[in-house]
């Protein structure tokens, strides 16, 4: 039985948090908010709690875990020395939707790293997850609480869509903000990598750190390589209908996508199209994500959608691509570039 307990977003009860941290002591998993998605915890330093984490969502043991820290200083537990850089930018994006992929303590058992020398920090900025964090006194090893290659779980309810039974509690915190995964910048070596875009962007990471590349989410959806990420290479944010996403101009886009909507209900299949607010497309399943130059709020609802859309039985979903201004908008191209897995017509 998976236990559900409410908690206030800004302000959660103490009682709650309490009782969450002792799950997390005993070896339990509890899901809990993030400003990204929410997340599926353990204590990060019992290698067998973080092996139910495994189990809980079928991920493989090859893609390692981040560590959620309540701030900084707390970093010595899992991390063998913090460059200078890291303090700087745990200064300027911590509590926030930053990872830092940095050399890894000897305290971090194999199974939270999947065997690399470092391991992925991050603090993250929601009431919750720091009340959490501040209360148990644990670092937390915690993937999205989703089943493997399933889209992130933005609120409680997609937690339990795909984890109910398998866990022990979900706080319920109400819908996330952000709405996608964390940046990962890799610092372990001289040349800093954004191995994840997300929703501290490139160009803010450059103000401090000039040299960063961005390795992901760029041109090339899969272009991580296998050594410096190993989970990014997996089939990830997928809904359980094939996804084809359209690239383009808007009017060639919209034109496209409608013809290819048109020629498969009339083959008899149900199709789902996810759509910004003004876009002149029609249908039972036309899903408007917001403003079309607003990639926040639409990146923000992204997720939300792809289940909802699942959740209707939909045969094929058919996105437009998003430009769009605000700090997302990489991030998102990313996710639904993956999500598409290769099935991109270029209009
Ligand atoms: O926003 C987030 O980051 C959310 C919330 C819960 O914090 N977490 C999250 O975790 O998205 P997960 O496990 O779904 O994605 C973590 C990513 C994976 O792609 C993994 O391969 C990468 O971070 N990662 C973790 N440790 C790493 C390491 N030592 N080196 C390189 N990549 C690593
Ligand atoms: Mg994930």
């Amino acid at each position: 039985m998976t236990r559900v307990i409410r908690v206030n977003p800004e302000h959660p009860e103490p009682e709650a948090i309490a009782a969450a941290a002792e799950v997390l002591r005993a070896g339990g998993l509890v899901a809990f908010p993030t400003e990204t998605v929410y997340g599926l915890g353990a204590h990060a330093l019992d290698a067998a709690a973080v092996r139910r984490i495994f189990a809980a969502k079928e991920r493989p043991a090859a893609d390692p875990l981040i560590v959620h820290l309540s701030s900084v200083e707390d970093a010595g537990a899992v991390a063998a020395d913090l460059p200078p850089v890291a303090q700087t930018l745990a200064a300027r994006f911590w509590p926030g939707p930053l990872t830092l992929v940095v050399r890894r303590s000897r305290a971090v058992p194999d199974v939270v790293t999947a065997g690399l020398e470092t391991v992925a920090i991050r603090v993250p900025a929601h009431p919750v997850a720091r009340a959490l964090l501040e209360s148990s006194r644990l670092p937390i090893a915690a993937p999205s609480a989703n089943l493997f290659s399933r889209p992130s779980p933005t609120r409680a309810a997609h937690v339990l869509e795909d984890l109910d039974g398998r866990i022990d509690l979900v706080l319920d915190g109400g819908a996330t903000t952000v709405g996608i995964e964390s940046t990962v910048l890799d610092i372990s070596t001289a040349e800093p990598v954004v191995l994840r875009p997300g929703a501290v962007t490139v160009e803010m990471l450059r103000e401090l750190l000039p040299h960063v590349r961005a390795m992901a989410g760029e041109d090339s959806p899969d272009a991580g390589s296998p050594m410096r990420s190993p989970g990014l290479l997996l089939r990830h944010y997928s809904p359980r209908a094939p996804l084809t996403l359209y690239e383009g101009d808007h009017a060639p886009v919209v034109e496209r996508l409608t013809a290819d909507a048109g020629r498969a209900r009339a083959r008899g299949e149900r199709v789902g199209i996810l759509a910004a607010d003004d876009d002149p497309i029609e249908g039972e399943d036309v899903i408007r994500l917001g403003p079309a130059a607003d990639a926040d709020a639409i990146a923000s609802r992204l997720y939300a959608s792809l289940r909802e859309l699942d959740a209707r039985g939909v045969d094929r979903i058919l996105v437009r691509a998003f430009g769009g201004r605000g700090g997302l908008a990489t991030a998102l191209q990313d996710r639904l570039r993956r999500a598409a897995a290769g099935r991109i017509v270029r209009c």
